[in-house]
């Protein structure tokens, strides 16, 4: 054997070996050999291959590296067209498409395939020869772009196919993403280089793919699903989708693992069901499934209407992202006197609700998604959660967009509430927009906050936080309340709701008797609250919920709360300095122990009290709950929890006692098995609730 034919030999093997080992990392999630050797391989190959140009193939997986960019796109004429698909939103236009469909074939059975709808770009593979010719996207149906360099990159499109079992030429159909940790990971390198973010993995995936400089493409850990098979000629083909899909597998294609097959509709659903309580947990994202007619036969007695073929639909997930337009950024002063910047939308419909503003959390955070006012934005709705900016709809920019500034907008507003006039000058600090004193941005926090401990807005923040739901409950005393209270200057500080009469009250706009009543009753009431919400209720800078509780249980009474040294409060387990810190500054500043000093007058209960038998029955226990209860509302269960001494929480971890598990539950019940947690169904807790006695 000559030396050149003993070269060829070798490099042969060398890319034999690294499909191979590229197929078992890529394709099958299992590794035979370490990065290490892998590289190892590559190295000789490409070393190889350079001193032989001549014996490089179009398959060779060097290839995959990225070539130099090239000026455009060539346009693909795509064979067959690739259609889109129709949609149903509901159970019953699921079922109205299968009826239809069941109809048009003469009613007979037939089975029906279900996959994952992946949230990406179609694409269209060409192999010719067993040779991966052409890579394009879809475009307008009929006419796409040639990337085939940019796919070759991705390391689990196989470059070749072994030619004896396939068709001389066949075009298979997937979509091209990007694994949410690759795009967190995308946009983390992003924001460190001051670039503006990808709004969401579809998009950082379509701007991936469509990359000039395929050396850029390759760098992105883009994967892909294929789906389907386009066309074939010259050969046979398996005459059900689900024995091509299996048929694919065998080629090395990548296939969603989660395909299912389906003789009966209903099991769709149950699917429909499961896929979308669990779509956070996917490591990609899934925005519903595709429910396809197995047969190939009846597919084409079906054939398409329009653009879409009737023997496919898209059941769709209902919707996370939506669009929508920044009219103006808002400040709100927060109780801390933090200044909070929040986003005024034109409504849009998000998922059941109008959504008219969201949360902006902090300038920087605006600048490094590149918000401007004047954007489309992208709004987020996951779960229950209140949507939120994603980020700007770069496409959709006209220019006209303005740049936020603390500094300028707070300015400008304090000075329309003040009724400044324009010719005065500016100060060169950022100050509260609502009565001007300056705001500053301690060091590590995000926030500017308003250094004036008399500030209007922050002590109606604190009012209403004081009656909120989650603080002193008073029932019937909602924000507009506090506000006309506020107003008429009854309420000036918390204490102030305790020494309030039936007659300011009567005195105050559409106050009727009979609510009158309600609020002195609710009021009332609220005295015999706990200590822990009386903690929480003052609304002191980092102390939540659970952190009122942990104080409430270690000190026992606002006396000996207030009295604490900053020593004392670290040494409680979970509390930190800033915490500490926090908690000394505020009881001691005179007014705040003169707020005390007027709450305990009044009445309300400043002391923990010993759990009545009873009351500790839940003691130690921390619940979780998830999906819907019948008997009550999952805040209504955590409150009677709590009030039995159990403890709730958000999340499942090692220290959750109990998940409660309702109809339809969410991810937490994968979390609490993979955690060994005991569950419980709603009538286990409702026999732990009320077999106290
Ligand atoms: S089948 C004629 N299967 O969804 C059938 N499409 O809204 C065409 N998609 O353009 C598509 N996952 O980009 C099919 N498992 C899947 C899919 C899928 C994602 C995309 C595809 C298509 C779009 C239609």
């Amino acid at each position: 054997m000559s030396d050149v034919d003993e070269v060829k030999t070798r490099a042969a093997e060398l890319r034999r070996l690294i499909n191979f080992h590229n197929y078992r990392y890529y394709v099958l999630d299992a590794p035979e050999i370490s990065d290490t050797e892998f590289d190892g391989l590559m190295r000789q190959l490409l070393h190889l291959e350079d001193e032989y140009p001549e014996l490089t193939t179009p398959d060779s997986p060097t290839q995959r590296v990225g070539a130099p960019p090239v000026e455009a796109f060539g346009v693909v004429q795509h064979p067959r067209p690739l259609l889109s698909l129709s949609n149903a939103f509901s159970c019953e236009e699921l079922l109205a498409w299968h009826r239809r469909i069941s109809n048009w074939l003469g009613d007979v059975e037939f089975d029906v395939v279900c996959e994952p709808k992946i949230d990406g770009l179609a694409v269209a593979l060409t192999y010719v020869d067993g040779l991966l010719i052409t890579g394009a996207t879809r475009g307008d149906g009929y006419r796409g772009e040639n990337i085939t360099r940019n796919l070759k990159t991705i390391k689990s499109i196989p470059l070749s196919v072994s030619l004896k079992e396939v068709p001389v030429r066949f075009e298979v159909r997937g979509e091209v993403y990007l694994p949410r940790a690759g795009f967190k990971k995308l946009n983390e390198e992003r924001a460190k280089e001051g670039l503006p973010l990808f709004a969401n993995p579809r998009n950082a995936a379509a701007g991936s793919v469509r990359q000039l400089d395929s050396v850029v493409t390759a760098s992105r850990p883009l994967d892909i699903f294929i789906y389907g098979l386009g066309w074939a000629e010259g050969g046979a083909v398996p005459d059900s989708h689900w024995e091509t899909m299996q048929w694919l597998k065998t080629l090395n294609f990548k296939v969603n693992p989660n395909i299912v097959l389906c003789h009966d509709i209903n099991e769709v659903e149950r699917y429909h069901q499961e896929w979308r309580d669990n779509r956070e947990s996917w490591p990609y994202e899934v925005d519903g499934m595709v429910v396809k007619v197995n047969d190939v036969k009846m597919q084409q007695k079906l054939g398409s209407a329009a653009r879409e073929p009737r023997w496919a639909i898209a059941y769709k997930f209902p919707a996370v992202q939506y669009t929508t337009r920044l009219s103006e950024i808002g400040i709100n002063v927060g109780r801390t006197g933090s200044l909070n910047p929040y986003a005024i939308l034109e409504p849009v419909w998000v998922g059941g609700v109008t959504i008219s503003s969201a949360a902006l959390h902090n300038e920087e955070d605006i600048k490094r998604k590149d918000i401007r006012v004047g954007d489309w934005v992208y709004l987020q709705r996951a779960g229950e959660v209140i949507p939120k900016i994603v980020g700007p709809v770069l496409s959709r920019r006209s220019g006209n967009e303005k740049v936020f500034s603390m500094k300028e907008k707070a300015w400008q507003r304090y000075k329309e509430k003040a009724g400044i006039g324009g010719e005065v000058q500016p100060p060169d600090h950022v100050v509260c927009p609502v009565c001007g004193a300056k705001a500053i941005k301690s060091e590590g926090e995000a926030m500017y906050r308003c250094t004036s401990a008399a500030c209007p807005a922050q002590a109606l923040e604190r009012i209403k936080h004081f009656v909120s739901r989650s603080a002193m409950d008073i029932d019937g005393v909602g924000e507009k309340l506090c506000q006309s209270l506020f107003d008429a200057g009854l309420v000036k500080d918390i204490a102030d709701f305790y020494s309030l009469t039936r007659e300011q009250l009567l005195g105050l706009e559409g106050m009727a008797d009979k609510s009158a009543s309600n609020v002195l009753d609710s009021i009332r009431e609220s005295k015999s609250r706990p200590l822990s919400r009386v903690i929480f209720a003052l609304g002191i800078l980092h102390v939540g919920k659970e952190y009122a509780e942990l104080l409430a249980d270690n000190f026992g009474g606002m006396g000996k709360l207030a009295e604490a040294s900053e020593d004392e409060l670290i040494s409680i387990p979970s509390i930190g300095p800033k915490i500490a810190e926090s908690v000394v500054a505020f009881f001691r500043q005179e007014r705040n122990r003169h707020i005390i000093e007027k709450l305990r007058e009044s009445g309300v209960k400043l002391e923990k009290e010993q759990a009545a038998p009873g009351e500790s029955l839940l003691a130690g226990l921390v619940f979780v709950l998830t999906g819907k209860l019948d008997s009550f509302s999952r805040q209504q269960a955590e409150k009677e929890i709590r009030e039995k001494g159990g403890k709730t929480s958000a999340d499942v971890t090692r220290e959750t006692s109990y998940l409660v598990v309702g109809t339809a539950p969410g991810s937490k019940l994968a979390r609490a098995r993979k955690l060994g947690i005991s569950e419980i169904t709603e009538a286990g807790l409702l026999q732990l609730l009320h077999r106290t006695g």
